[in-house]
């Protein structure tokens, strides 16, 4: 008996197909299709409701961006709020105090005692493309390493620093030049000794001529790969070694997910530049990069902005998005979330021979789906077939790995376990369906 789930038309409903035909006409098709084929109508929480009457369960967080769920309701207020007084002006021309306290805020929950500072941008593409440009002109060198199977975004910049051919990179060259990829040692595939990453770095790239290493502690898109024991501390000494800069990514990884605030501290690294985006802001637009003063002071004034960065409603956003991380303890809930979801996934491991691997860390967990254990050759259409079989019984929940063949949970912290538990029925169904 579903207590959430609340099916009440074919689905798509009449609303949604029609918004469908409409969609077909007039909206660009390279932007894709949607995992759910119903529009939404609102959102609480974990839950969403289409413009037909069916609510539905949201395990994809409107892709990790949504930590404190949908419409918060001291998010909304503080937009609200600030959506009287002004919606922009550009910190250039008018500044404001919502951003330097978001800015200090950020500072003081990032590790290390160095002092920092933040620069604030639209997306998560925007906010690696500006840590990049300020390793660069820092170090005063062009190379940057990245990893296999990383996710860094879409722009010419970070499509490039991205992994995946498709869909990502079609037809889309020539890409950026100075990116050198290299294996990321991970809990699933780890290499047999983890300095043996000094010699594969040096027969790829002169490590006197990289300014950075941009890794993603937990990888997102590329199949929530924990690192291998030991990895980050050795990449992190390598890095000292040669003066280059160590670059988190925790645009997917940050904001309590893990049950951090930013993955990194799960191996007590202190990175000389952090990205944030995704659920910073609940939703608005806003990145952040946060670097040691050491380095982002070196740049000269105007150097690095944009007209809308650090828009003040995003601001506003994401100050309440701290406040409520703390006053609702939701990194002990991450854990809590995750706990629930391992357990649950371990039993579909024993059930299902189509389940392999459990990843992840905190909240940020996902499971794999292959057609052998033997081989682990992944179950790629299959996957597809028990996300549509979720979205069919209620529940949406997104892909991830380099074959698809993960379905990873990026659900709201807001989640109740009542609610957790009802998903993973679904989940638990769909695959037995096929498995
Ligand atoms: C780890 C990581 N980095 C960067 C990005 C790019 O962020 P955006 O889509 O906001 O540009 C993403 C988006 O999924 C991501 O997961």
């Amino acid at each position: 008996m579903s207590k959430f789930i609340s099916i009440r038309t074919d689905l798509p409903g009449p609303k949604s197909k029609k918004i469908a035909q409409k969609r077909e006409k007039y909206v660009a098709k390279p932007m894709g299709s949607s995992l759910s084929p119903c529009y939404i109508e609102k959102g609480e929480g974990a839950l969403v409701t289409d413009v037909d009457g069916n609510q539905f369960i949201d395990l994809t967080g409107g892709w990790g961006c949504l930590a404190v769920g949908h419409t918060h309701k001291k998010v909304v207020a503080a937009i609200q709020d600030q959506a009287e007084k002004y919606l922009h002006t550009d910190f250039t021309a008018i500044p404001y105090e919502s951003l330097v306290t978001l800015a200090e805020k950020l500072v003081k929950l990032t590790p290390g005692k160095i002092p920092k500072s933040a620069a604030f941008f639209n997306c998560g593409a925007e906010a690696i493309e500006n840590a990049v440009k300020i390793a660069r002109a820092y170090t005063k060198r062009p190379a940057i390493v990245v990893f296999e199977n990383a996710f860094h975004g879409r722009t010419l910049l970070t499509m490039t620093m991205t992994h995946k051919a498709m869909p990502y990179k079609y037809r889309f060259g020539p890409f950026a030049s100075e990116i050198y990829r290299l294996p990321f040692p991970s809990v699933s595939r780890p290499m047999k000794n983890v300095k043996d990453f000094e010699k594969i770095l040096m027969n790829t790239v002169i490590p006197e001529s990289v300014a950075a290493v941009v890794i993603e502690p937990i990888q997102g898109e590329g199949g929530f790969n924990v690192p291998q024991e030991g990895f980050l501390e050795y990449l992190r000494e390598l890095t000292k070694k040669y003066g280059i800069l160590f670059i988190a990514d925790e645009i997917q990884s940050g904001i309590g997910r893990t049950g951090k605030f930013f993955a990194v501290e799960h191996w007590g690294i202190e990175p000389d530049i952090i990205c944030l985006a995704k659920s910073l802001a609940a939703g608005m637009p806003l990145s952040a990069v946060i670097s040691k003063n050491e380095i982002t002071d070196s740049i000269p004034g105007g150097c690095i902005g944009g007209t809308y960065v650090g828009n003040p409603i995003a601001c506003r956003a994401a100050l309440e998005v701290i406040k409520i991380i703390e006053e609702e303890n939701l990194l002990e809930r991450a854990v809590k979330i995750g706990n629930q979801i391992k357990k649950r996934f371990q039993e579909m491991k024993e059930k299902y021979t189509i389940v392999g691997e459990i990843r992840g860390m905190g909240a940020m967990m996902a499971l794999e789906l292959i057609k052998d254990r033997e081989t682990g050759e992944p179950a790629t259409e299959e996957t597809a077939q028990v996300v549509q079989t979720c979205v069919q019984n209620g529940v949406f929940v997104p892909t991830a790995g380099i074959d698809k063949n993960l379905l990873r949970m990026l659900v709201s912290l807001e989640i109740t376990d009542e609610q957790l538990d009802e998903a993973l029925d679904v989940l638990d169904q769909a695959i037995g369906s096929i498995g």
